[in-house]
């Protein structure tokens, strides 16, 4: 079956479909984009997303293209025409198309939006998470707001490749303190020698992840320890367990850090039970 995209009020073969080259999304990264997970053919906390999107719309002062209703019957509608049961849909919205200039157009412009939904093996992925992946450091080279989804991620780019050319699925940005941000397009979680889950705070420069704050509502539910409280390589190195989040993965454990064994160099049980958790947190808490 072949695949379909939404561009700007129409579908489109997947192959066909293309923007203009005078978008600002194309020439400036001016724009946001949001992944959800789709699992049993619906959204998973779609309504952080949606709010998420906003925010980082309101950021940088592009409007929302139509309503929220209207765009969720979209993103359904391009699942449904994938016949996507289980994978992610990818949307972006830019601030439309203008001659080139930086400041933003003189006269405001319609925001160009696109969704493509793709079918992603989650029974694949849980195959993964039983063995766990490796992640690399890497020095954060990325601007200030990283609390905005942009699709400005020329150093996320550049570190996925530094760690796929190491074989390692992740890299996790180390900020001037020394201290783990998050990963190239994950959220950064430890449990630590203490026992106690550790992931870095909104205070500092990263994104919010959705996985992220459903995942502290489970954790509190389930009644472990958690600190957002930031960490060192070094202490990644030495905790029990580690893993990422993120609406493309999910929770996935971590067992290499740059080389070093996490813990028995197998997926530890809390990250795994934090995986069944979400898992079953998104089948049934859909919006
Ligand atoms: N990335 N941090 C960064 C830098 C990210 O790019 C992402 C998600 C996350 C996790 O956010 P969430 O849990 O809301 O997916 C954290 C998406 C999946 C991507 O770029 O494809």
């Amino acid at each position: 079956m072949s695949r379909v995209a939404y561009v700007n009020g129409r579908f489109a073969r997947h192959a066909e479909a293309s923007v203009h080259i005078e978008d600002r999304g194309y020439q400036f990264a001016d724009g946001v984009y949001e992944v959800w997970a789709v699992i049993g053919g619906r959204l998973a906390d779609s309504p952080g997303h949606f709010e998420r999107l906003e925010r980082s719309l309101g950021e940088l002062a592009i409007a929302m293209p139509m309503s929220r209703a209207a765009l969720a019957v979209v993103l359904a509608e391009t699942v449904r025409r994938n016949r996507v049961r289980g994978g992610i849909v990818y949307l972006q919205i830019t601030r439309g198309v203008a001659p080139r200039d930086h400041a933003f157009p003189a006269r405001p412009v319609r925001p160009s939006i696109v969704i493509t939904a793709k079918a992603v093996d989650w029974a694949a992925a849980q195959a993964r998470a039983e063995q766990g992946v490796a992640v690399i450091t890497t020095p954060e080279t990325r601007w200030a707001r990283c609390d905005i989804k942009s699709v400005a991620l020329l150093p996320n780019v550049l570190a996925k490749q530094a760690a796929r050319e190491k074989g390692a699925a992740e890299a996790w940005f180390v900020d001037d303190l020394g201290l783990v941000t998050e990963g190239s397009s994950s959220n950064a979680w430890i449990v630590d020698q203490d026992g106690i889950l550790r992931t870095r705070d909104l205070n500092a420069n990263i994104l919010r992840g959705i996985t992220r704050s459903s995942l502290i509502g489970l954790i509190a539910e389930a009644g472990l320890k958690l600190s957002e409280r930031p960490f060192t390589p070094e202490e990644a190195k030495g905790a029990r367990e580690a893993f990422i989040t993120a609406a493309s993965t999910l929770v996935m454990p971590v067992v290499r850090v740059d080389g070093a064994i996490i813990g028995d160099g197998k997926p530890g049980p809390v990250a795994l039970r934090l995986r069944a958790l979400y898992l079953s947190h998104a089948q049934t808490k859909v919006g």
